[in-house]
This record gives C-alpha cells, sequence and structure tokens, in this order.
C-alpha cells in the first residue's frame, strides 16, 4: 500500500514517510510468507543462502558520508516497522547492522547495488546514491514477518538496470490531477526502479503550466468551456456544459521535480509543438496561420490550427516559454513534441509560404524540421538537448535530437541507423490509455487492445538492429494519455499493474524475461498497491481460436485454477463442464466460461459468441495480404470470431491503401442464399469503410457472375453487412471490396492512405 496521506503524524514531514506506510501495512499483510525471490523488477543474481537476518531493536544502521536521504528512506520503513527508530551506528559492519555504503571505487554499474544479507548484518554497496536507493527498494521486498519476529532470508543479490532511461509519461492537459496525485504515483514509480517521468503538459485541450509572462496561458489556455462526454467517435459529439481547467504554478513545479529527484526520478516536462497548440491559440491567436478566432479544444483529436511557422511571433513566444521552463527543470532533456502536426494550414499561409521561399525548403515537412531545428539551437544555447516524437524524423532530423518512437519502431529504428539516441514507446504495446481486457464492460478507453502480458513480453531492443545501433536504444516508457481518465481511480486502473510490467522490462536482462514468474511476484506485489486502483484483468479468460475451424482454446493465468464453461447461454457455475481443451461447436453459439478456484468463482464472466455458417474453416484465397499490425492469417475471416470495436484484437484483416479481394471455396456445390461480412468504419483512425462491396459466385473457380453488392456502410463503428439474393448453387464464392483509397480533405490522415478493415465472412 502505497499512500500520499502519513498514518502517523511523525511521518508528515518525513521525506521518506509516504513509503514507509505501506512498507508497515506490508508487513501487516505478509505475516508468514516466504517471499525470498518476490524482487520486482527481477533482479540480474539472487542467490538464496542458508539461514536469515533478524531485525530486533537492537539492529543498526551505519550509514557513511552518503547522502542523508537514503538512511532517512531506510530508517523510516523500520520506524514503522518495529515502533520505534533504528539507532544509527559510527561503525560498520557491527553485528546485527544494516550498513550502507556508497563506494565509488567499486566495478558495480552506475544505479547498480550488491545487497548481501548474512545473519549477522546486511550490507548495501553501491557506486552512486541511486544505486544505493534501489537496493533499499529490494531490501525492502525481501523483509518478512514470521511468528518469532522479522526476518530476512540470507542472499546475495546482485543488479544493475538493462536501460538508463525507464519511464512513465503522463498526459495532463487532456485531464490535470493534483499535486498529490502526482508524488503518489511517483513513489510507486520509484519503488519499481523506474527513473524517468515524462509530464506531457501541453495540449490542445488545456496549458498546464505556468508562465509568468504569459498570464492568458492561466487565464484562457488552461481552461476549455466543456468536454466531450464518452468517445470521441460517437457522433455528433455531446458534450457536459462544464468549464474545465486548471495549471500547476511554477511552485507546485518545483515541488514535484525535488519530490521525484529525492526518489531518483527526472522529471522531463513536454511543451508541443508545433501542434496540438489549440489551446495556445485561443489566448495568442495572433501566432496561428489564420490568425483565428480559435478556442481551446473540448473533444480528443488531431487539429489543423498548429503554430505558424512563418511568423517570428511565434518563436518569440516558445522561446519566452522555454525560458522560464528550462530552469525548472534540471532534465538534460526538453520535450518539444512534434507528433501529428497537419499541414493544412501551413500549406495556404503566404507567411508560411514566405518562409519555405526564404529558407530554400522543399516542402511543409521541410518547413516542420525547420521549425523543429531553429528551437533545438535555442535549448542547445541553454545547455539541454531536445527530445521528440518520432515525427521529427520528417523533413531531416535535428542535429542532436533524441526520437521516442510511438507510430511503432520503424521511427526508432531509423534514428537508431542515423546513430540518434531513441526511447522505445511503441502504441501497439506500451500505450497505457488502450484496454487491457476484452470484457465488454470495460471502462471506456482510447482504443486498441494492449493487455499486461503484450506490455511484458515487448522487447525494446529490434532485432533488425546491428550491435552498434542498438547500442542507441536508450530505453523504453509507457505512455499514459488522459482523455478517458477522467479520475484518479480511472488513471490507477489504466496505469497499474501495467506499468510495473514496463519497469520489469526497462530494468530486467531479456534473458530473465518469465512471465508465470513475473505473475506471481505481482500477486506478492499487490499489498503494497492496496490503496491503488490497479486492475486485475490479467487472470481473466482470453480465448484464441485454435484453427480455421470454429473452435475456441481458452486460457487463465492465474495459477491453481480450472476454467468452467456453458454453451446454453447460462452463466458458468462451479458444476458447469470443465474446460480440458479447444471447445469445437456444430451451430452458431453463445460460449460462456468463468475461472473457478476451490470451487469459487474469480474475476468476470468471458463470453464470445462463434458463428457457425457454410463458410466457417473453408480456405481463403487472397489477392492481397493484409498490412503491417493488420496482416492476419487469412483464415481468421472464417473462424467463427467477429472482430469488435477492438480493433486490434487480431480479428480484423486490414489492407493499408489497397483492396480487398477474397474467394472462399466452400469444398462442394451447394445452394446459397445470404452473405454476410463486417466492415469497420472508424475514420478517426483512417479506417474507413469500402466504396463498394461486391459478391460473385461460381461453381468452377472461372466464371464468375455477381448475386448482390453494396455502396453504402453509413454507420460510424462496425457496419454489419447482410445482403439476401435468390438461392444459387456455388462452390466458390468472391468478395471484393473497394478501399477509399486516399483519404479525403477533412477527414483525419488526409492526403495518406486509407485503411480498410473487415472480418468473419458468413454464407448461408
Ligand atoms: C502521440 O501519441 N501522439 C505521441
Ligand atoms: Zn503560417
Amino acid at each position: 500500500m502505497i499512500k500520499t496521506v502519513p498514518i502517523k503524524n511523525t511521518l508528515v514531514n518525513s521525506q521518506t514517510g509516504l513509503l514507509s506506510v505501506f512498507f508497515l501495512l506490508f508487513f501487516i499483510n505478509c505475516f508468514g510468507q516466504n517471499n525470498a525471490s518476490t524482487i520486482i523488477p527481477k533482479p540480474n543474481e539472487f542467490v538464496q543462502k542458508d539461514g536469515v537476518f533478524k531485525l530486533t531493536k537492537q539492529t543498526v544502521i551505519f550509514c557513511g558520508a552518503q547522502k542523508m536521504i537514503n538512511l532517512d528512506f531506510l530508517q523510516s520503513y523500520l520506524t514503522d516497522i518495529v515502533g520505534f527508530k533504528l539507532e544509527t551506528s559510527k561503525t560498520q559492519n557491527q553485528r546485527n547492522s544494516i550498513n550502507l555504503v556508497v563506494d565509488t571505487t567499486t566495478s558495480i554499474p552506475d544505479e547498480g547495488y550488491k545487497l548481501t544479507v548474512e545473519t549477522s548484518k546486511i550490507n548495501i554497496i553501491a557506486t552512486t546514491e541511486s544505486g544505493l536507493f534501489y537496493g533499499i527498494q529490494s531490501l525492502t521486498q525481501l523483509i518478512n514477518k514470521t511468528k518469532t519476529g522479522l526476518t530476512i532470508q540470507n542472499c546475495v543479490v546482485n543488479d544493475s538496470p538493462r536501460f538508463a532511461y525507464r519511464g512513465m509519461h503522463l498526459d495532463v492537459a487532456r485531464h490535470i490531477f493534483s499535486v498529490q496525485t502526482l508524488k503518489k504515483w511517483l513513489n510507486i514509480l520509484a519503488f519499481y526502479k523506474l527513473n524517468t517521468f515524462h509530464w506531457h503538459l501541453t495540449d490542445d485541450q488545456g496549458w498546464r503550466i505556468e508562465i509568468k509572462k504569459y498570464p492568458e496561458l492561466q487565464s484562457k489556455s488552461a481552461w476549455r468551456d466543456e468536454t466531450i462526454i464518452g468517445h470521441k467517435r460517437t457522433d455528433p459529439h455531446l458534450f457536459d456544459g462544464k468549464k474545465y481547467g486548471g495549471f500547476y504554478t511554477q511552485e507546485e513545479v518545483k515541488e514535484i521535480v525535488k519530490y521525484a529527484s529525492e526518489r531518483f526520478i527526472t522529471v522531463i516536462p513536454e511543451i508541443e509543438m508545433p501542434g496540438h497548440a489549440r489551446s495556445v491559440l485561443a489566448a495568442y491567436p495572433a501566432l496561428g496561420c489564420t490568425g483565428g478566432p480559435y478556442g481551446t479544444a473540448n473533444f480528443w483529436g488531431v487539429f489543423d490550427d498548429i503554430f505558424c511557422a512563418g511568423n517570428e511571433q511565434t518563436f518569440e513566444f516558445l522561446e519566452n516559454v522555454l525560458d522560464e521552463v528550462i530552469p525548472l527543470f534540471p532534465s538534460k532533456y526538453i520535450h518539444i513534441g512534434g507528433d501529428e502536426s497537419p499541414k493544412t494550414r501551413w500549406e495556404v499561409c503566404p507567411k508560411c509560404q514566405n518562409r519555405i521561399k526564404s529558407e530554400h525548403l522543399k516542402d511543409e515537412h521541410e518547413l516542420q524540421s525547420y521549425f523543429i531545428q531553429r528551437i533545438e539551437k535555442y535549448v542547445n544555447s541553454k545547455g539541454k538537448k531536445i527530445i521528440g516524437w518520432d515525427e521529427i524524423l520528417e523533413g531531416g532530423l535535428a542535429a542532436d535530437a533524441t526520437v521516442m518512437s510511438w507510430r511503432g519502431e520503424e521511427g526508432g529504428i531509423a534514428a537508431a541507423k542515423q546513430k540518434h539516441d531513441v526511447i522505445m514507446t511503441p502504441e501497439k504495446f506500451v500505450y497505457l490509455d488502450y484496454y487491457q481486457s476484452l470484457n465488454p464492460n470495460e471502462p471506456i478507453a482510447a482504443g486498441g487492445y494492449t493487455n499486461l502480458k503484450k506490455v511484458y513480453d515487448y522487447e525494446p531492443v529490434p532485432a533488425i538492429l546491428n550491435t552498434e545501433e542498438q547500442a542507441y536504444i536508450k530505453g523504453v516508457q509507457a505512455n499514459v494519455w488522459s482523455e478517458y481518465l477522467d479520475s484518479d481511480k480511472k488513471a490507477e486502473y489504466m496505469i497499474f499493474p501495467r506499468i510495473i510490467a514496463l519497469a520489469e522490462i526497462a530494468w530486467s536482462r531479456k534473458e530473465s524475461k518469465n512471465y508465470p514468474d513475473f505473475l506471481s511476484r505481482l500477486d506478492k506485489s499487490m499489498r503494497f498497491l492496496k490503496d491503488v486502483n490497479a486492475a486485475k484483468s490479467y487472470y481473466e479468460i482470453t480465448g484464441k481460436s485454435t484453427s480455421s475451424k470454429s473452435a475456441l482454446a481458452l486460457h487463465t493465468d492465474l495459477p491453481k485454477a480450472e476454467i468452467r464453461y456453458t454453451t446454453d447461454g447460462t452463466e458458468p457455475k462451479s458444476n458447469s463442464s470443465i474446460y480440458k481443451g479447444a471447445i469445437y461447436i456444430n451451430k452458431t453459439t453463445l460460449l460462456k466460461a468463468r475461472v473457478f478456484k476451490k470451487g469459487i468463482p474469480q474475476g468476470k464472466v468471458f463470453q464470445q459468441e462463434l458463428i457457425k455458417s457454410l463458410a466457417t474453416g473453408h480456405l481463403v484465397t487472397l489477392k492481397n495480404e493484409g498490412s503491417g499490425n493488420y496482416n492476419l492469417d487469412k483464415q481468421a475471416l472464417v473462424n467463427g470470431i467477429q472482430g469488435t470495436y477492438l480493433y486490434n484484437n487480431g480479428e480484423w484483416l486490414g489492407l493499408s491503401g489497397s483492396d480487398f479481394d477474397a474467394t472462399i471455396d466452400l469444398g462442394s456445390v451447394k445452394p446459397i442464399s445470404e452473405f454476410g461480412i463486417n466492415v469497420l468504419n472508424y475514420q478517426w483512425q483512417k479506417m474507413h469503410p469500402p466504396k463498394l462491396l461486391t459478391v460473385e459466385i461460381s461453381t468452377d473457380n472461372v466464371d464468375f457472375h455477381e448475386v448482390c453488392r453494396q455502396t453504402k456502410f453509413t454507420e460510424e463503428g462496425i457496419n454489419k453487412v447482410l445482403l439476401k439474393f435468390n438461392p444459387t448453387k456455388a462452390r466458390y464464392v468472391r468478395i471484393r471490396a473497394v478501399n477509399e483509397g486516399i483519404i479525403p480533405e477533412g477527414f483525419y490522415g488526409s492526403g495518406t492512405k486509407a485503411w480498410l478493415l473487415l472480418d468473419e465472412i458468413i454464407i448461408n
């Protein structure tokens, strides 16, 4: 349990009080548990030895010349455990002592530590204060309460991080979180050895950092008139009518930076440019290409109105802002955004076009590059480096920029090949605003599906890079966008425990990855998160079609548990059929399943409709394969499972720019009279329905004739196509769907290729 409100008055002013509270509760909760290897992130080396160290009133702490912060942390923890403060000792390695030693002459890597627990004493040795701090976090996780008192299993732990950059990003523009809440979360990040907090402070929907030179950033840009209700894809948008906003004063920013640095966390501020600037333009319209008027955005998306790159005032404004931001943050990096910056306004703005001419730039992409490079020079002149989202590669990368690869790994790979540092943060794997469960009752999220295992399984160093290039991958970060995080509780549900999986991949060796082992340590670690609304979905049942047939394999990661299921629509009970292997069906069936442990139901009920039609399980031939993340096994089109609104759950086949052209062999000639398929209309994800869908049939796979077609797909989201025609004999059914092609003006991603997503062909 980690709290920001200390439960003991003596802790109120302690720098360390927060951790000590959960420490106390840890002891209350883990009585009698053997937790010899419970450390998260998994250490490089853990060697268990015989015997235990007994923590008693007589235990003393030796702390050499190092910073008092580490002594304070440890003393405060232990005070809570034993009910009184452990004395410090001036002599090292006394009997019954805990020795904290920073020794700059050891070969222990930066941030690493060696923890030795012997019956007579405990040593934590590190080369740096941060290493000592991490050693203390590990020691914390090893303390055990037994019938005879507090013990720590004798052991030797040798540990150091895999990556120097281990981060979490948090968007406070879409929803703001209190200083108190940020401290609570920072505390947990440090506990799991994360060391970077990327603070996304500005966006279209709000400016969240006080800039004294520009008071209207506080009075106007920090506020929006109202906020969209529900998901941004709902059409028409509905609003709550409530003014929303706020900002952090510079004093509060300093408080957060100090609090984080005491826990060896670097705070990187992000000031977005040239896009995501609507809140600034609302207050300072002269900085936009059209001159406005503009309003702080009240819904989520990518907006055409961005900073004018032809206007000198834009740079003057941003430099003045940076002049106030930079001194607040000791970080060597300043994040300048750079993502999702449409060129629509620049293309027709006389000032921007003049700039393109005067600077001899090729196009608007080079204009963006000019913008970022100019800001980089300014940031460099203040002794800092820039970091930006992977769009900063377009039009030419600024000389010394670090790239945050978010749209995938491609940006990071390209940057590493250009010898630039990279932080991997690909949305498919580490965006914590994605759904973590396929349960239909999950609270609303941005979209997509990234469960705990997917985060854990992510490998940040692309195998395609050679050894020299791989060295440019400096770390990994999870991103927490807050469009749908309108409360602390909701944010915690999305952040935890997935950030703990991220912490392990950021710290621990690739070779030591083991998901079941991680889950068992996570279970034991959950006691530290009693005050946190962590999601438990990772033990939910997941279903996977096992073959092209209508068959579903079920799985839970919960150890010593069983799955029971029904096929008649009733709720599974402790005496329902026990799951033993893939479930085959011979007619369309609603399957319901639940995990049971010792007869007691666990978690939510899983349910999945399995469709059986003449197409199910029959061979599909595709003219164009799926693209990118949507290049699935083509047989998923006839596996009996329909794609849902979670568009990346492995059911939707997607084509980028090209047409869908599939032929199904029904195996023999038979009469058919009905055709069904679903197409996805998520224009906010560049997913457009087809311009035309036709169905042709044949008995010999040579002569085809059309039996039905559809040209309009007006539903937002999933369009269920169901076409009936006169019964006709056929063996081959050919389905063609024409891709929208290039996304037209006025839509998100205009000028780029549209996606065409389809799933589950039904023929009766
Ligand atoms: C991003 O997710 N737009 C960086
Ligand atoms: Zn302009």
